[in-house]
């Protein structure tokens, strides 16, 4: 693998606090070199720093004009389901003429009707179209992302699933219990099924294990047993939590020491406390509350308070419809009060702790992995400010610049 030297760049961008993930004030500190370069050998950056201060170079270098462009960290993407076939567009036209996302689930669409198109899908079909997203996701900045399973629900789509994502670059989550599928019996019966039957070659596929803990969908002794049964098998927990109402999610993962609580939209005053004095990192997610028509999350008050917190987009066919993090940094500035430097953190190094991989992911810096996205921009804060614009001009993943398609 040959160096990689990006030149003349007007601003290098990098998460400043030590240590992750980053809360409070650190949340918000960065580090602007400008008229800078970013230098690395073998897919992992060597160093980073003022054009001025550029030493002698490796002989084999190849040389990226920087000018008129900003370097930031890959973007890390720590929360999409990403795995499923077919789409939603005609819920999404009955949820603009008034439908509520939680009624049309209720009526066995939602998320079901994705899990028959997915069940539906042969694993080479599957493979398709998580590559198809995941094209998506790289042309947006994102060089690292997590998908969950949960449109297969039966034993085959939900491994294939995992097969797939893997197979795509994505780190595996098992959402073994994200739905209760109607050909299973109650909650409980499938939860047996699931534990049973599908844990063990989960465990194998995926690095964690994930649960939608919500009214119709499991409550928190099942969610409990279901977790309980995944970190036995040696899985990392994540729960989706609070995203319409407060069913004790919070509590549940600070029990039984999850990584994550994502959502957050319907967590009040006390669960913003109790969350802020644990370890658990709250995943928030702008784009879903849009997109549903739902209040966004308390982010202001979580960071106040001292939580950790990293965003992500939920990229999925019902509830967020959107790949992209630099969409996701907008909607942090605009709706979740957050300033740019505060989104870039938790978009870079703290989704990066998410994924159990703050030491080599999220920051421009000797030894991290030379994942490098340049924005179209001589100000880095563009990232938030070009609302859906194409702010993002090039990507370079493991030190090779990436044909964006
Ligand atoms: O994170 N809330 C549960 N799961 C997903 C949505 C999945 C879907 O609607 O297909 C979420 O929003
Ligand atoms: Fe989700």
């Amino acid at each position: 693998m040959t160096a990689l030297l990006i030149r003349d760049l007007a601003q290098v961008v990098t998460p400043a606090a030590e240590g992750a993930p980053a809360r409070g004030s650190a949340l918000g500190e960065v580090t602007v070199l400008e008229d800078a370069f970013v230098l690395s050998e073998g897919g992992t950056i060597a160093a980073v720093g003022r054009m001025r201060d550029l030493g002698s170079l490796p002989e084999d270098v190849r040389e990226v004009d920087g000018r008129g462009r900003c370097a930031v960290p890959g973007l890390v993407d720590c929360h999409t389901h990403a795995c499923f076939a077919g789409d939603r567009v005609e819920e999404f036209a009955l949820r603009a003429a008034g439908a509520s996302y939680e009624e049309l689930h209720a009526a066995g669409g939602g998320i079901m009707s994705t899990v028959r198109a997915t069940r539906a899908a042969s694993p080479a079909d599957l493979e398709r179209a998580i590559g198809r997203h995941r094209a998506w996701m790289l042309r947006s900045g994102t060089t690292t992302f997590e998908s969950k399973s949960g449109y297969g629900l039966d034993r085959e789509t939900e491994l294939a699933s995992l097969r797939a994502i893997a197979a795509a670059g994505g780190i595996p989550t098992w959402l073994g219990a994200h739905a209760v599928p109607t050909d299973q019996g109650d909650a409980d019966a499938y939860l047996d099924f699931a534990i049973g039957e599908v844990l063990p070659e989960a465990a194998r596929l995926a690095e964690a294990a994930d649960v939608f803990l919500e009214r119709g969908a499991f409550d928190a002794a099942q969610a409990r047993r279901y977790l309980d049964a995944c970190r036995e098998a040696g899985l990392v927990l994540r729960l989706h939590g609070d995203q319409f109402t407060e069913q004790g999610a919070v509590q549940l993962a600070i029990e039984l020491g999850a990584r994550s609580i994502d959502h957050l939209e319907a967590t009040g005053p006390d669960g913003v406390r109790t969350l802020a004095d644990s370890e658990v990192i709250g995943v928030l997610l702008p784009a879903s509350a849009l997109f549903l028509d739902r209040p966004m999350p308390p982010a202001r008050a979580l960071v106040e308070a001292g939580a950790a917190i990293a965003l992500a987009t939920d990229f999925n066919p019902g509830s967020s419809f959107c790949e992209s993090l630099p969409v996701i940094c907008s909607l942090a500035a605009t709706q979740l009060h957050l300033g740019p430097a505060e989104a870039l953190t938790a978009c870079t190094v703290n989704a990066a702790a998410v994924l159990g991989r703050a030491d080599r992911l999220g920051r421009l810096a000797a030894g991290y992995a030379a994942d490098i996205v340049l924005l179209d921009a001589t100000d880095w804060r563009y990232l938030a400010y070009h609302l859906g614009g194409p702010v993002v001009a090039e990507v370079v993943l493991g030190g090779e610049p990436v044909e964006l398609r």
